[in-house]
């Protein structure tokens, strides 16, 4: 949408609408990399560059997509109050104000996308696209394939039943069992309630897969950008046309 170059800048917060009028006569403005120096002259801050001093203002932020494996003892928030670790802080380089989609717990590890797409965010996340998430988890006990059915048909917890999963026991010995788990809903601690529920205690939970995506070539703690079909192809998931 185009604007007033004054009010542009106003609103970017880099000064009042009157102090944005002396900065565009002292020739501070550039509209495209040309010096501005008229008062009033209009243009859209999302398609043409616009800069003060030098640097873009207003602008629509570039959208990045980032997998990140996270490690045990990391939040999946952008901030902490307490002042604890956050996945952002495995991605220091990153200047665009990303979020991560969805959560894992503070001791899950495993793949979480991070983005500043707010729109991709909200269709994979909304249950309607039903986006499917690997889960490993390593269990307490020996456990049957009758108790797996139990997860495989959906259990009650506190907020309803769970949908039906696919599960399959990977391996078992020593007491610990390594369960594969997919499903497509996305309630807390979704995974742990489930075992719980059928009495079996988590010991360590790893979310393999998300959305068709996967861990292949990220080291714990590391993290790449998405590839342009690979964006095109959550784009897809989640039900919006780019
Ligand atoms: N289920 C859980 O219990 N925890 C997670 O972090 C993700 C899914």
């Amino acid at each position: 949408m185009e604007e007033r170059l004054q009010k542009i800048i106003s609103r970017a917060g880099i000064a009042s609408r009157r102090a944005a009028e002396k900065i565009i006569l002292e020739g501070r403005v550039t509209v495209e990399g040309e010096a501005v120096t008229e008062l009033g002259r209009k243009c859209d801050p999302d398609r043409q560059v616009v800069c003060v001093d030098g640097r873009r203002i207003g602008g629509a932020e570039r959208h990045v997509y980032f997998l990140l494996n996270k490690p045990k003892g990391y939040l999946s928030t952008a901030s902490d109050e307490h002042g604890r670790r956050t996945v952002l802080e495995l991605l220091p380089e990153v200047e665009e104000r990303v979020y991560p989609v969805g959560r894992l717990d503070n001791n899950t590890e495993g793949l979480l996308l991070i983005t500043n797409d707010g729109a991709l965010m909200n269709g994979l996340l909304h249950p309607r696209y039903e986006v499917e998430k690997t889960y490993v988890a390593k269990v307490a006990g020996n456990l049957s394939e009758e108790l797996l059915d139990r997860l495989r048909h959906g259990v009650l917890l506190e907020d309803g039943m769970t949908a039906p999963a696919k599960v399959r026991l990977l391996e078992q010995g020593a007491g610990i069992s390594r369960v594969e788990l997919r499903i497509h809903e996305g309630r807390n601690r979704q995974v742990r309630r489930m075992f719980s529920a059928i009495g079996c205690e988590v010991k360590a939970l790893k979310r393999m897969a998300f959305a068709g995506l996967d861990l292949k070539g990220v080291g714990r703690g590391k993290h790449r950008e998405l590839t342009a079909e690979e964006v095109a192809g959550l784009y897809e998931l989640a039900g919006i046309g780019k």
